[in-house]
C-alpha cells in the first residue's frame, strides 16, 4: 500500500489536516478523513454535480480531484454556508421556495448557486439553468431551484445595498 502523506487544506475557514494516499479522492478525504458528511457523493464519475466544492473560489468536482491536488488549497463546502447557527440567505431561499426534496443534490447545488451569484447577482431563469447544468437533481425538476436562485439572489442584492 502507498505511504499515506499529510494533506491540509482551509476548510471552510478553518485549517485541517489528514492523511491520504495519493489516489484518495478529495470527495472521501473530505467525507471520511475530515468528516465533512455534507458533502455528497452520487456518480463519482463527473456526472452528477452533488460533490461540488470550491476550491481556490472556483467550482471543483471533489470526486474528479485527488486530495494531494488539493494540499495547501482552499476549499469551500456546503457545511461553511451557515454561520453562528444562521442559515445563510441561499440556504434561506431554498428552504422557502422548495429548492430541495431529497436534499441529495443540495450541497453541490447551493454552492453552485453561490459561485452563480457571485459573478451574476442578477441572473436570468435561463442564466441559472445553464449554470447549473451540471448539477442534476432527480427530485424537484428544477423549478423550485431556480425560483430558489432567483430569491437568493434578491436577498444578497438587499444585503450589499
Ligand atoms: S459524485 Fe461527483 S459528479 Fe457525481
Ligand atoms: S432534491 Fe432530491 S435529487 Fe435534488
Amino acid at each position: 500500500m502507498p505511504d499515506p502523506r499529510t494533506v491540509t487544506i482551509a476548510v471552510d475557514g478553518r485549517t485541517r489536516t489528514g492523511l491520504a494516499e495519493p489516489r484518495l479522492l478529495l470527495s472521501d478525504f473530505l467525507r471520511h478523513e475530515l468528516g465533512l458528511t455534507g458533502v455528497h457523493v452520487g456518480c463519482e464519475q463527473g456526472g452528477c454535480g452533488a460533490c461540488t466544492v470550491k476550491l481556490d473560489g472556483r467550482p471543483a468536482l471533489s470526486c474528479l480531484t485527488l486530495a494531494v491536488q488539493a494540499d495547501g488549497a482552499r476549499i469551500d463546502t456546503v457545511e461553511g454556508l451557515a454561520r453562528d447557527g444562521e442559515l445563510h440567505p441561499i440556504q434561506r431561499a431554498f428552504q422557502e421556495q422548495h429548492g430541495l426534496q431529497c436534499g441529495f443534490c443540495t450541497p453541490g447545488m447551493l454552492l453552485a448557486a453561490q459561485m452563480l451569484l457571485e459573478e451574476t447577482p442578477d441572473p436570468s431563469a435561463a442564466e441559472i439553468r445553464e449554470h447549473l447544468s451540471g448539477n442534476v437533481c432527480r427530485c424537484t425538476g428544477y423549478t423550485g431551484i431556480v425560483a430558489a436562485v432567483r430569491e437568493a439572489a434578491r436577498l444578497l442584492r438587499q444585503e450589499t445595498s
